[in-house]
């Protein structure tokens, strides 16, 4: 299994391009199958993620090509079935969005059930309400989802449920909707920024869609859907991990090509903390002093704070100069991050979704094991400033969400290393 060494303390200083917004990027490719084009994505990130997802529309017909760097070419072959393999979908439960794009153009889909996931309770229920609601008949087994479909019908459908909107599910029943006869109103829909790229990018393939951004959707059902040259939005959530990293090395970072107005309650929390944000034309700058100061934060759907920058600025918050509050809302057992903070020296109380961080003076370097994406970044984020050297396995979890991590930390200044880890959990004290 890999690893990251860091060799922590060093206040990082510089410049970084931020990549394509993975949770764009993955609803995107799966509404690539609604076209009878080809089409040709900008921005896209090379995550372990994307290489999922086209892996999984190759073997559902697809043809794709990388064209350049972040460049890829999808094209339709006109062949292709409606069963997405086992084992690439078990990998990743963005796959489950590819329910809708299969009924809407194959007329059925057999899917596993997404793999359970460390950050809490990730049901579909939403997802299948939606899709049942247009017309698809849908069974399940313990293991698997079986939809078909004689032809989706537009309806009006409630997508909130008890915590909220559902970003995927609302994408998942949009891209049925975009090719389903007559009208469908999407109340209660997800409006995170990278759900309005995937509605931008339906629309520029041809869609009819009204109220992006807002919380009720309107979709006018085509027949076809035509190819289209298109970019995706930035990655807000790599963007402020990286300002965060500024933050808890008291640094410099810009981080380039933005959109800003993506990242308000993040930004709000830096500068609560004391972090100094300057925005240049799409530069973001975070430069800090340590120490920072506490604050209290609550995860939201958009526009409200991410719950995938909660471990993060959970992270930076361990070395601020008193105690700071954090709430989860979206995710309320999201705090896998927490026992391996502590084993770097984080003073932290949890209770359910809550968790009380008193801030200390200085962590240290400790061998700890990331156990998703972004508790990994969190781990990342603690030994950058933690003195002495901090192990970080499973850095598989960290390059799902973040492209070439160590390079991009390197440029920063900052003494990462990735190599093969050559120590094991010590039998009865597992390493966090
Ligand atoms: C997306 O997951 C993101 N993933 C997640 O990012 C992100 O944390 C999450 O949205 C919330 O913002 C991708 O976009 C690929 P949800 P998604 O459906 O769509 C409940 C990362 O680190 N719910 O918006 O699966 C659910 O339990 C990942 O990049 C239902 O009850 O999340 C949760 O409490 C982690 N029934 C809430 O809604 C459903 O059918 C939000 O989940 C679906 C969801």
């Amino acid at each position: 299994m890999q690893e990251l060494v860091i060799r922590g303390g060093r206040p990082l200083q510089g410049t970084v391009d931020a990549s394509g917004a993975k949770n764009a990027a993955l609803p995107v490719l799966a509404a690539s199958l609604l076209t009878q084009e080809p089409t040709v994505l900008h921005r896209v990130p090379r995550l372990t993620d994307v290489e999922t997802m086209t892996a999984t529309l190759r073997a559902l017909g697809l043809e794709l090509e990388w064209t350049g760097p972040a460049d890829l070419r999808i094209a339709p072959t006109g062949t292709g079935g409606t069963v997405a393999p086992r084992e690439l979908v078990r990998r990743m439960r963005a796959s489950v969005c590819l329910l809708g794009p299969l009924l809407a153009t194959r007329g059925a889909a057999t899917m596993p059930l997404p793999g359970g996931c460390v950050i809490g309770h990730r049901p579909i229920d939403l997802h299948l309400k939606g899709l049942r609601a247009l017309g698809a008949d849908i069974r399940e087994d313990e293991h698997q989802v079986y939809a078909r479909t004689d032809g989706l019908k537009g309806a009006r459908i409630d997508m909130c449920g008890p915590r909220g909107s559902t970003v995927l599910g609302t994408a998942n029943v949009l891209m049925a909707a975009v090719l389903a006869e007559g009208e469908t109103v999407i109340e209660g829909a997800a409006r995170e920024p990278e759900v309005q790229d995937l509605a931008d990018y339906l629309v520029a393939c041809g869609a009819q869609i009204s109220g992006i951004g807002t919380r009720t959707l309107r979709v006018a059902g085509r027949s076809r859907l035509h190819g289209v040259d298109y970019h995706l939005i930035p990655d807000r959530i790599e963007a402020g991990t990286f300002l965060c990293a500024a933050a808890i090395t008291g640094g410099d970072v810009s981080v380039k090509n933005l959109r800003p107005e993506h990242m308000e309650a993040t930004l709000k929390v830096l500068q609560e903390a004391g972090v100094r944000i300057s925005d240049t034309g799409g530069t973001l700058r975070a430069r800090a002093e340590r120490p920072l100061q506490p604050t209290r934060l609550a995860t939201a759907p958009y526009p409200g704070l991410p719950t995938d920058m909660q471990p993060q600025l959970t992270a930076m918050l361990c070395v601020a100069n008193g105690i700071s509050e954090v709430q989860e809302n979206v995710y309320p057992e999201r705090f896998t991050h927490m026992p391996a903070l502590q084993r770097m020296g984080a003073r932290v109380e949890c209770d359910s979704s809550r968790a009380r961080i008193y801030g200390v003076s200085a962590l240290h370097g400790a061998r700890v094991i990331a156990t998703d994406l972004r508790a990994g970044a969190a781990l990342v984020l603690a030994g950058l400033a933690a003195e002495g050297e901090t192990c970080i396995k499973g850095l598989n979890q960290i390059e799902r969400g973040y492209q070439t991590p160590a390079l991009k930390l390197r440029a920063l200044g900052a003494d990462v290393q990735r190599r093969e880890a050559d120590w094991c959990e010590r039998r009865g004290r597992r390493p966090a």
